[in-house]
């Protein structure tokens, strides 16, 4: 049987530098050091995206595999310690679990994870994001697997005019449902227009049923019950060969989109495409970020990085997000700009709806509330 290797991509935010815009260089030294020593991985790449440390790892382990996600929980948990000494912002933040049981999903960590027998050459580009939310990938995601504008490669590639398969997640309701590109598409777009609760989770090769994209949907807001910050996605994507070509997965991130996060999880603003260098946002904590990575992966070796937007053809692109940064930031505390209420992570509604209750009259009755 073919060997089958397996590529997770797994982070989170254990301390910021600074504030919660950068990490510092003794995290990803203690991350290295763990990794490298460590028997079950083939091979890793440790890099950071704003906030978040990302650890890029190759095994043959399998999807939700123990020893890995013991290995990430492990790592994350010796940063903290880092973090804690240096007493970087927010250490362990995104470590919500106690103690690791089996799978790191549901402590906080992100995870996205493909498991794939490698093609004669297998070109992954592996996207992560700051300062925003797992929904930021839908945009994109129906861009590269489902938009012919976008993708030509649907139009004239006889490998790819049968279309993909959307696995689709409820973040609020866990559920899921497959959606067939192209003939569910309107169908789909009710849902996935919709960002701040259904999430693409993975995309299909709908002729051969291989994996094609696979990102995170954690949603830690929801899963801590109260404000630890945006979920900072991250989304692994095949290319070339059936999938969509490089240019054809970079291309939905020349035309910005406005996307849930920013100052205090609480914003929107433009998704900016920036090398890995460029990626700490620090205008007003932001805008949000997106590093792409890509890598040829060879019996599991991580060729690369590839630093995919350090090019000139998406300085456009991240004039165009100062652009909108700077018109929403005009517009302060006022919606669209902030969140709608239910949408902010910082709920101060409550407090201040307590302290006026008072103060309220209600206009049903014409009656002044009781002092
Ligand atoms: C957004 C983010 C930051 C913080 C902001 C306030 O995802 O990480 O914008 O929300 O810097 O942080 P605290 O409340 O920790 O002072
Ligand atoms: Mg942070
Ligand atoms: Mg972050």
């Amino acid at each position: 049987m073919d060997k089958k290797i397996t590529l997770s991509v797994i982070k989170a935010d254990v301390g910021g530098f600074v504030g919660h815009s950068g990490v510092h260089p003794e995290l990803l030294e203690k991350a290295r050091g763990i990794i490298s020593g460590s028997p079950l991985v083939i091979d890793y790449y440790i890099t950071h995206v704003g906030d978040d440390l990302n650890l890029i790892l190759t095994h043959e382990l399998g999807r939700n595999n123990g020893e890995i996600h013991q290995l990430a929980w492990d790592t994350f948990v010796a940063c903290t310690e880092v973090a804690k000494k240096l007493k970087l912002y927010g250490a362990g933040q995104d470590l919500l679990g106690d103690a690791f049981s089996g799978n790191i999903k549901g402590l906080g960590p992100g995870v996205a994870e493909i498991e794939v027998v490698e093609r004669k050459s297998e070109p992954v580009i592996v996207l992560m994001a700051d300062k925003t939310e797992p929904g930021a990938w839908n945009y994109p995601l129906y861009k590269i697997f489902a938009d012919p504008f976008n993708t030509v490669g649907l139009v004239i590639d006889p490998s790819m005019h049968g279309g993909f398969n959307f696995e689709v997640r409820d973040l609020i309701e866990n559920k899921k449902i497959i959606f067939s590109a192209p003939e569910d598409i309107y169908d789909m777009l009710v849902f996935i227009g919709a960002p701040g609760r259904f999430a693409i989770k993975r995309v299909f090769h709908k002729a051969t049923g291989q994996i094609a994209a696979a990102s995170s949907t954690q949603r830690l807001n929801l899963m801590a019950g109260r404000y630890v910050g945006k979920d900072d996605p991250i989304c692994i994507i095949r290319c070339q060969s059936g999938f969509p070509a490089v240019g054809e997965v970079l291309e939905p991130f020349a035309h910005p989109h406005l996307v849930s996060g920013w100052m205090r999880g609480s914003h929107h603003g433009p998704l900016m495409p920036v090398p890995a260098s460029r990626s700490c946002p620090t205008r007003f904590d932001g805008p949000p970020r997106v590093v792409a990575l890509g890598f040829q992966l060879a019996d599991g070796k991580l060729v690369g990085p590839q630093d995919m937007f350090d090019d000139p053809a998406f300085d456009r692109a991240r004039d165009l997000c100062n652009q909108i940064a700077d018109y929403l930031r005009t517009l302060g505390p006022f919606e669209p700009h902030r969140l709608p209420l239910d949408e902010m992570e910082y709920t101060t509604m409550p407090l201040v709806m307590e302290k006026l209750k008072d103060r309220f009259i209600d206009l049903r009755t014409a009656k002044k509330k009781k002092e």
